[in-house]
């Protein structure tokens, strides 16, 4: 697997991981989940982004239990709830995470999307004091706009903002007009979220370029969706072979002439459009029980 600098960070970090979103909603599915994730490892799927809200906390653990003993090869995600998101509340969120993760850092710390209860002044101090306790390595947001960034990065003293997390396939190429050209200029990764729109996009254009390279559509579609250095994505697999397919999607490089087809058949909206969460993303999950209390 291919990896390249996160952000400003510098770090390198795989440029496709794992996403989680649904893991932990079934127990008799957990040990397959677990093996999913440690597959994904073996095929440097090695960034691992999950959430408290997932799985009402149990994607965690099941992420705690896949890294177990092999810590250092990951770079692991995971996500505060807005609700949580106070000075204290981050604090405690981050704690419990840990636990459940069963590790003694995060590589990277997000708040979920924008908060309408706590000021992200609080969210991002909170974060900083769990990079000065050792506990974080980078901070960064999820689903905000440039000026949700920019009140972000205006409450950071020191540590930089390294990421934005958000939605981005290619029937949702909104991050394109206004978005992700900020997020390169200010030196953020944009990891793209829910990249295979949920298993879309096996005909048409897309098909015939996965043909021409002998590759299938989802590979093209992952490949597209990181043709830029700032571009990261997280699909969730679960099937070893979609795991097998994922991990596979950058070895080979489409020509401009097809990156233009697909800017054609998928053309990135015209009108600047916010990158704020539709609600329903947000209420795929339950959020977390009182184990996650914050
Ligand atoms: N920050 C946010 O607000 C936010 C919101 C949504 C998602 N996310 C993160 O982004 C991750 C990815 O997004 P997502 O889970 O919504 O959608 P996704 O990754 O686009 O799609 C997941 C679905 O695609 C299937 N799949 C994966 N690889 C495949 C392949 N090669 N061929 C065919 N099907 C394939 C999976 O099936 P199997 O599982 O059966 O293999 C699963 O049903 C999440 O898991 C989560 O970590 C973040």
């Amino acid at each position: 697997m291919i990896t390249r600098p996160f952000g400003a960070s510098g770090y390198p970090v795989a440029v496709i991981g794992q996403g989680t979103s649904g893991m932990g909603e079934r127990r008799s599915a957990r040990k397959d989940e677990v093996a999913a994730l440690r597959l994904g490892l073996d095929l440097g799927l090695t960034h691992i982004d999950t959430a408290e809200m997932y799985g009402n906390g149990e994607a965690e653990e099941i992420v705690g239990e896949a890294i177990a003993g092999r810590r250092a090869e990951v770079f692991v995600t995971t996500k505060v709830l807005p609700s949580h998101a106070s000075y204290d509340g981050t604090l405690r969120a981050c704690e419990a995470s840990l636990r459940r993760l069963k590790t003694n850092y995060l590589d990277l710390y997000l708040i979920h999307w924008w908060s309408e209860r706590h000021p992200v002044a609080d969210t991002m101090r909170a974060m900083e004091t769990l990079v000065g306790r050792g506990l974080v390595r980078f901070l960064g947001v999820s689903n905000f706009d440039v000026a949700q960034l920019k009140a972000a990065q205006a409450a950071l003293t020191g540590e930089p903002l390294v990421c934005n997390q958000v939605l981005y396939h290619l029937g949702a190429r909104g991050i394109e007009g206004e978005l992700l050209p900020y997020c390169e200029r200010e030196g953020f990764a944009v990891v793209g979220y829910t990249p295979l729109a949920r298993g879309g996009y096996a005909r048409g254009v897309v098909a015939q370029i996965a043909k021409k390279y002998g590759r299938t559509p989802r590979q093209v579609v992952l490949n597209f969706l990181t043709r830029r250095p700032a571009l990261f994505t997280i699909p969730k697999a679960s099937r070893p072979e979609h795991l097998r397919e994922n991990a596979a999607a950058l070895e080979f490089t489409l020509s401009a002439e097809d990156v233009a087809r697909i800017d054609r058949a998928f053309p990135p909206p015209r009108r600047r459009r916010s990158t704020r969460p539709r609600p329903g993303a947000a209420a795929r999950s339950r959020p977390p029980s009182s184990r996650a209390r914050a």
